[in-house]
């Protein structure tokens, strides 16, 4: 038994459905590309429970990304459900921030090593997309979260792109597992690495923000990878930022990369200031400063 695709499409359409999101159900459920779905007439019956369910939940404004269990970054398909914030586009300014860092950089010299910590991982797309263009710089990668069904789907990820024996997954708060006194930590005595680099995108949306979000993501995402603090929004940072001052003592050169809110720059360069830090900045194609790289060395 068939059923007329477009029949099919304007069932969706009829639930207030966009024919994006239509149609990224129907590949997910029937396993077509693009150009197969596109010349497609007819649908399986088979498959119409699923699509029933995916409607549904669509209709109630569950995200696609969460209903096809899948997001991209960067071109690749990561596995992600409602334990972790879905990827958006503003972190490739990450990414790419730590890529395009100026080779005099010393962590960018190849030196053996240097160490790149991710904290508040998520679904893992930051360590792993760096893992795929700086294997040969960086010698341990972590990443970390305070939440352990973040890490459950970031292991997923990891798995998929079989990187297990080259990602170490960590629970913790913020650089809480390399902090602990020196027996207990991650980093034991002549094993301090030269040069860390530490990449974060936390939680910085402020509480009045937050309240103000677009009702999918405030209902269906989780509010411990977006809800930053009462205040500035920042606060989480600070804390970062002081962990690293932290550390400074037993580590050569940091470099900590973080994204913030299109609005936080001031808040967030007025506290580095006043740490005595360096920084540089990164903007995102609206020429919003997105990424700022603190230096401690
Ligand atoms: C904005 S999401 C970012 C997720 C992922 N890095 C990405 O870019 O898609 C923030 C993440 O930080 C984690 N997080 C929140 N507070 C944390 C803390 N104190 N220490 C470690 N991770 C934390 C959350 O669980 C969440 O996964």
């Amino acid at each position: 038994m068939w059923r007329m695709k477009e029949e099919i499409i304007a069932w969706g359409k009829d639930l207030g459905i966009s024919t994006k999101d239509i149609e990224i159900v129907l590949r997910k459920i029937t396993g077509l590309s693009t150009s197969q779905l596109f010349l497609a007439q007819e649908i399986s019956e088979g498959y119409i429970g699923e699509v029933r369910e995916s409607f549904t939940r669509l209709s109630r404004g569950e995200p696609v990304q969460y209903v096809v269990s899948s997001a991209e970054f960067m071109g690749k398909e990561f596995f992600v459900d409602e334990s972790v914030l879905i990827p958006r586009d503003d972190t490739e300014v990450l990414v790419k921030a730590v890529l395009q860092t100026s080779p005099s950089t010393p962590f960018l010299q190849g030196e053996e090593g240097t160490i790149l910590i991710d904290i508040g991982t998520g679904s893992g797309i930051i360590p792993i997309t760096l893992m795929w263009n700086m294997e040969s710089q960086i010698s341990n990668f972590y990443a970390i979260d305070v939440s352990r069904e973040a890490l459950e789907v970031a292991t997923v990820n990891i798995k998929k792109y079989g990187l297990q024996d080259k990602i170490q997954v960590l629970e913790g708060d913020l650089l809480a597992p390399f902090l602990r006194p020196y027996s207990n930590s991650l980093l034991h005595g002549d094993e301090i690495p030269a040069n860390m680099v530490i990449t974060a995108n936390l939680p910085y949306i402020k509480q009045d923000d937050f309240e103000n979000m677009d009702t999918s993501v405030y209902t269906h995402e989780p509010k411990l990878a977006l809800y930053g603090w009462p205040g500035t929004g920042f606060e989480l940072y600070e804390k970062l930022i002081l962990q690293c001052l932290q550390l400074q003592k037993r580590s050569k050169c940091i470099t900590l990369f973080i994204e913030i809110g299109f609005d936080q720059f001031d808040i967030a360069t007025a506290y580095i200031k006043s740490q005595g830090l360096t920084f540089d900045y990164f903007r995102d194609t609206h020429n919003i400063v997105r990424v700022i790289q603190i230096n401690f060395s």
